[in-house]
């Protein structure tokens, strides 16, 4: 770890109804409610945004969105904008999940327009990037992420780059049980605050690089504790608040 402030931030993907939402958030609260030095972010699906943001107003819990649209406005059924999301007092939005760049089309193209469409509308973006296994044991991960932060970040200036926050996720690891070693996990992150030193050495030591990839209670001590690891963007542990309250508690 670092003089960076961790982010625990939890994915809850497509999981939870309004109901468990509140149900969950009334449970963290209290377990975190000490939780200094660490920043603690949950991302809900959009119908429990509003709902969790005002559960969460004036605790230490920040509510992230999954995606966004690039666009202002336009003729995109089914999309919300970077400002309809910043009207609901959302922190921030996940950019580029793995999931999304599989099942929904997800281009580092519309990332490039996406990443700085968030920042004008103040929101925090978490960029994610990744390799899937094929890629790791042909030796492409550093080209893969290479590219996708090159693209991804190519139309965010230099002095903005620093409040972007960088979630690695291998993609061999999400939801599968497996973790990155910590020399994998280290290795990436190293290698993605590298990449936008590329672009800015101030950003580079500024900037946030989260590990995600079976991220749990009992590992997440030692992943958020190397150097480059700067907290997690936790998936499947993230869904119980007890797991959730955990992985916190191993940040501080
Ligand atoms: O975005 C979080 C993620 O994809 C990791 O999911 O379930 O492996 O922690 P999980």
């Amino acid at each position: 770890m670092s003089q960076r402030t961790p982010l625990i931030a939890g994915n809850w993907k497509l999981n939870k109804t309004i109901a468990e939402a509140e149900e969950f958030i009334q449970a963290l609260l209290p377990r975190v409610f000490a939780a200094d030095g660490v920043d603690i972010g949950i991302c809900p699906p959009f119908t429990s945004l509003q709902a969790m943001v005002d559960s969460a107003r004036g605790s230490a819990v920040r509510v992230y969105a999954q995606n966004m649209h690039q666009a202002e406005s336009g003729a995109y059924t089914g999309e919300v904008s970077a400002a309809m999301l910043s009207e609901l007092e959302v922190q921030g939005v996940v950019l580029g999940h793995s999931e999304r760049r599989e099942y929904f089309g997800e281009t580092d193209k519309a990332l490039a327009l996406k990443v700085p469409a968030a920042l004008e509308a103040g929101l925090e973006p978490i960029l994610c990037v990744g390799e899937t296994e094929e890629e790791r044991e042909r030796g492409d991960t550093e080209r893969k992420l290479r590219h996708q932060i090159q693209e991804d970040l190519a139309k965010v200036p230099e002095d903005q780059l620093a409040q972007v926050v960088i979630a690695y996720e291998p993609i061999w690891a999400i939801g599968t049980g497996l973790t990155a070693t910590p020399e994998q996990a280290q290795e990436a992150c190293a290698f993605v605050r590298a990449l936008v030193a590329q672009r800015s050495e101030e950003a580079a030591a500024q900037v946030r690089v989260l590990y995600g990839g079976s991220m749990k209670p009992d590992n997440a001590a030692e992943l958020i504790a190397l150097p480059d690891v700067d907290g997690g963007l936790v998936g499947g542990a993230s869904l119980d608040p007890e797991s959730f309250a955990a992985i916190v508690e191993a940040a501080k």
